[in-house]
This record gives C-alpha cells, sequence and structure tokens, in this order.
C-alpha cells in the first residue's frame, strides 16, 4: 500500500483528489486541510511517513517550491506532485527543479493515477509500495501499457504550400487511428504556420513550443503530456500558436523528440512547412518513407523535381521517398504519366480533386470519417495500408550536415 498525503486550502479539491486516488485499492490517503504556511504539514509528514505528497494549486508558488525543497532535504525518498491551476512553464520548471517529480495541470487531474505510476517506473519504493496493493492481473496490464514500440515515421513533404500536405496527414492519421487501433501520433513540424490544430478544431493547450524550455529533462512521459488527444484516439503534438515560439526550436531539438515519439508509438506521422530548412532536414531523415506531394501544375513538378534532386544528394534512398499525386484528376494538359517520366519516379497514390476535402476541414473533421465510401476516402485509405505495410527494420540514414540549398 502507499501513503498517499493530499494537501490544499480547499475541500473540494481535496475531495476530488482522494476520490480519484481512492479509486485504485493501492492507495490509503490523508487529506490535509492546511489554510495557513505549507510549512505547517510538516509534523504531518512525519506522522504518517507517506511514500508520496501531493500538493494541491492553493498556495503561492514561493511558498510550494519552498516546501517541496523542505521535505525533500528531510525525506528523501517521498516523491511529491504539484498541482497547478495553468500552464506555465517557468513554473513548471522550477517545480520540476526544486524537487518536485513531477507537476500536474488541475485539468489533467483525472490522470493523475497514470502519472503515479510513471512515478513509480523510476522509483522502486514507490513502485513496491503500490505494486503490493495491487493484483498481479493489473501490474500485466501496466507492463503491456509500458511496451517500447518501435514506431514506422512517415512525413509529408513538399516545398510547396497548398498542395495538400496537412489534408493528408490529418487524413492518413485518422484512418491508421480508427483502423488499426494502434498507437499513432500525428506532428505538426510547420512551426510556423501549423495549421493542424485549425484542421481538426483543437485547443492548442500545450504545444511543441513549450517542450523547449524542459528540453533538458524531457522524457516519455513528459513528452507525453504535451500531447492533445484527437476523437480518432490518435494523439497530436501540436506546433505553436506563437511562430515567433518556433525560432527556439533546433533541428537537435526535433530529432530527439522524433526519436522519443518513436518509442511512443506504432505510427509517427509528421506534417512539414513548405521549406527545406535544418529542422525539415531533419524530420527528413529521421523518417523511415517521405511522401511527396505534388499536384497537377508545372511549379509543383519543378519542385518536386528539385526536391527529388536534393534528396537524392543528401543519399537517400531511393525507396524512401514515395510520390504522391493530390488533384489528380484535374483537368489539365499534363499527364500523370508525364510526371512520372519527368520525375523519373513512379507515383504510388492519386487523390482525386473533391470539394470533400474543403467541407471537412471546415467542419473540423476528415473525409475517411465523414465519408468513408468517396472515392476521396478509398484513395487516402489505400494509401494507409500503404504506411501499415513499411518494413519494421528501417535502415539509419547518414546525417549530412552539410547546408543544402534549394531554389524555389
Ligand atoms: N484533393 C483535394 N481536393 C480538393 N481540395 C483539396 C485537396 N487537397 C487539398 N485541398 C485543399 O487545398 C487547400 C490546401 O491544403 P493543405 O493541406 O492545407 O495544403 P498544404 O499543407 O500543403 O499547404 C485546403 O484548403 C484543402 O481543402
Ligand atoms: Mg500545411
Amino acid at each position: 500500500m502507499a501513503n498517499v498525503i493530499i494537501i490544499d486550502k480547499n475541500d473540494k479539491f481535496l475531495d476530488l483528489a482522494e476520490k480519484l486516488l481512492l479509486s485504485d485499492d493501492s492507495y490509503t490517503v490523508v487529506k490535509s486541510k492546511t489554510a495557513e504556511k505549507l510549512s505547517l504539514s510538516k509534523k504531518l509528514v512525519e506522522e504518517h511517513e507517506p511514500q508520496l505528497i501531493i500538493v494541491g494549486p492553493s498556495y503561492k508558488e514561493s511558498e510550494s517550491i519552498g516546501f517541496v525543497e523542505s521535505v525533500s532535504s528531510n525525506f528523501p525518498t517521498i516523491g511529491l506532485i504539484w498541482i497547478i491551476n495553468e500552464m506555465d512553464t517557468s513554473v513548471m520548471l522550477n517545480g520540476l527543479r526544486s524537487g518536485y517529480k513531477d507537476i500536474v495541470l488541475i485539468d489533467d487531474l483525472d490522470n493523475i493515477l497514470g502519472m503515479i505510476n510513471n512515478i513509480a517506473k523510476k522509483d522502486v519504493k514507490l513502485k513496491d509500495a503500490i505494486l503490493n496493493g495491487k493484483n498481479q492481473n493489473d501490474n500485466k496490464d501496466d507492463d503491456d501499457d509500458n511496451d517500447n514500440h518501435d514506431g514506422k515515421m512517415v512525413s509529408v513533404f513538399s516545398t510547396k504550400g497548398g498542395v495538400g500536405k496537412t489534408f493528408i496527414a490529418t487524413n492518413l492519421t485518422v484512418a491508421l487511428a480508427k483502423e488499426s487501433g494502434k498507437k499513432v501520433i500525428l506532428v505538426d513540424l510547420d512551426l510556423n504556420f501549423g495549421d493542424i490544430g485549425v484542421f481538426f478544431n483543437l485547443d492548442p493547450k500545450r504545444t511543441i513550443g513549450d517542450i523547449v524550455s524542459t528540453f533538458d529533462r524531457l522524457d516519455k512521459e513528459m513528452l507525453q503530456s504535451y500531447f492533445t488527444k484527437h476523437t480518432s484516439g490518435a494523439s497530436i503534438l501540436l506546433s505553436p500558436v506563437q511562430p515567433e515560439a518556433s525560432e527556439k526550436i533546433t533541428s537537435e531539438h526535433i530529432q530527439k523528440i522524433l526519436k522519443l515519439l518513436r518509442t511512443m508509438a506504432d505510427y509517427v506521422i509528421v506534417d512539414t512547412p513548405p521549406t527545406l530548412s535544418d529542422t525539415t532536414l531533419a524530420v527528413l531523415d529521421e523518417s523511415d518513407e517521405i511522401y511527396l506531394v505534388a499536384t497537377m501544375d508545372i511549379p509543383s513538378i519543378k519542385n518536386a523535381k528539385v526536391s527529388l534532386q536534393t534528396m537524392k544528394l543528401l543519399g537517400y534512398e531511393e525507396d524512401k521517398i514515395k510520390l504522391i499525386l493530390n488533384r489528380s484528376d484535374s483537368k489539365v494538359s499534363l499527364k500523370p504519366k508525364e510526371i512520372e517520366k519527368t520525375l523519373n519516379k513512379k507515383i504510388i497514390s492519386f487523390i482525386p480533386s473533391d470539394r470533400l476535402a474543403p467541407q471537412t476541414i471546415n467542419e473540423g473533421t476528415s473525409v475517411v470519417t465523414a465519408q468513408p465510401r468517396s472515392n476521396m476516402a478509398k484513395s487516402l485509405i489505400k494509401l494507409m495500408e500503404g504506411v501499415k505495410n513499411i518494413a519494421g527494420n528501417r535502415k539509419q540514414e547518414k546525417v549530412l550536415k552539410e547546408k543544402v540549398n534549394v531554389n524555389k
């Protein structure tokens, strides 16, 4: 059994947190309504010798920080969790530096048991205490959940804007999550003008921009807390709302984030900006396959040609890059066969033009769920089958550090 002390000024919070903890019979809970100084709770700590202390959101930052510092110096084995009212990366960083094992937004309180389990993974004493209160089957479930994945990563790319990258990335993600029932993560790496939040009508509470300030201690558990959940079951890492926030994100950040994400999912889909920047190159390097999107117009084909040449220079294997023709039935004089010839590459997917695309985007949904029988959805689902068939043992690409100039 793990003993937990919950401390706050507010009865409602204390009751709610207690209820959540007691829904798992591995915990015993002591509530402490500490209206005055948080430091007065120290006596309680001596008395109950808890494995875990949860500090509620009622106290000033300085008080909560002072408390964790004093408890961890006197009782180094006790884990402390701090609940805060709103996301503030500098507060979070201070809290983690001063000794909190985790910091949880009040909105995420429902996940508190999951967070405690994450802490317990690194804390043998706490783990023992919790496990003693659980039966064998529960443990097995937990282990399943902790399995390390070696996910397949696909990036959707084109140096031209408006060709349908985001449309394809979002539909692929939804199709994969719904059909395969596997863990799917979608990452919006169009850092300046990412619009997956808009496509899916999601509230970007946390974005990839917030990760940078806590980057030094970034691990799976922490990364998980930046995900926004989509109704399809997919987890989404959104791009910063303020374009300025993206300036601090480097290709090293991207590389580490993507490597971690791969261990957290069966499939990672990455949406990219229409540039071949250092950060985009980090994405392309890290991908198992690159879906190069072209449309049936000369500028788009020219861009695709230059991209293919660049990727060849970078030493990417021919097979790693797959060509997708979007709006493939557009009434233009170009023929798909001519495009294949010009690019010296087979088109693996033809996605027709259909106003279902803008329609579903405006509704915050996706074609594959709203109109699964349409030709458009069928082509996207076929593309998804291709993602499922990506070979498991990928070859690591050499990361070329050279700067590449691409004429647009
Ligand atoms: N196959 C298609 N048929 C009709 N409209 C499409 C199609 N693909 C994309 N669009 C539209 O084109 C616009 C740009 O798509 P988007 O995915 O944002 O492009 P990108 O991410 O490459 O800039 C969107 O408004 C979308 O509705
Ligand atoms: Mg886009």
